[in-house]
């Protein structure tokens, strides 16, 4: 498939989702909580563990409406910086985390092209990875090692496929990967997995969606 029509197909798609929970999470607003809930659980056992990264400042990747951000990064950290390509998600994004002096930097850009600016502690990457092709993800991935700040881990909270194969949704323009191949990206861009947990309380029918820390290896 041509990258550039992946690229425009998924940015059609979501330039015409509503900003709301509902719309981010196609359908599934409901499991926001159980979601957050679970990515707490885990940002704590890794803000515990020997030599955890520190609470200065985050990163959310693909952010959306800032829900990850607003509800989970935020009580965490200092400062949280948040990527989305989509103009009216940044928006709803900055209207819907309101006047908090933990806001920090919105930038509106793919990931495909996005190049750091900060050092950060935590770089949250959750639904979004699916909509890189391989060689843009590991990309990618090479650029937030080089951002992280001492200690600090790259989070990805992403569905994986129960089968070995990638597969492809072109009403989003999407792929979603098989733990195998993710593993190798990790490895490819030269990050190392030091905790995994599959999200528990989502409903039966869904991909599984599997949590990974990576520090840098
Ligand atoms: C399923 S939503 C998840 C939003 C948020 N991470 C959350 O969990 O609430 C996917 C988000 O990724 C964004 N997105 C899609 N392709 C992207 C890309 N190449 N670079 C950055 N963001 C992208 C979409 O605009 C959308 O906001």
């Amino acid at each position: 498939m041509d990258n550039n029509i992946f690229y425009k197909d998924a940015a059609r798609y979501w330039a015409n989702v509503p900003s709301t929970i509902d719309g981010v999470l196609g359908g599934f607003g409901h499991i926001a909580d159980i979601d957050i809930a679970g990515s707490k659980q885990f940002l704590d056992q890794l803000l515990s563990i020997d030599k955890p990264p520190a609470t200065k400042r985050a990163l959310d990747c693909g952010a959306g409406i800032g829900r990850v951000s607003k509800n989970l990064l935020i009580p965490y950290f200092d400062k949280v910086d948040l990527v989305e390509q989509d103009e009216k998600f940044i928006n709803t994004a900055k209207q819907s985390i309101g006047d908090d002096s933990k806001l920090g930097i919105l930038y509106q850009v793919g990931l495909q092209n996005f190049k750091p600016q900060e050092k950060y502690d935590v770089i949250w990457c959750q639904w979004v990875l699916g909509h890189l092709n391989d060689y843009d993800l590991i990309g990618f991935l090479e650029r937030c090692r080089q951002a992280l700040a001492e200690n600090g881990l790259v989070v990805i909270k992403e569905n994986i496929t129960t089968s070995d194969e990638l597969e492809y949704d072109d009403e989003d323009s999407s792929v979603t990967r098989p733990v195998k191949l993710m593993l190798k990206i990790f490895e490819e861009a030269n990050l190392e997995m030091i905790r995994t947990e599959i999200q528990t309380g989502f409903p039966d029918d869904i991909y599984p969606v599997h949590m990974f820390a990576l520090k840098p290896s």
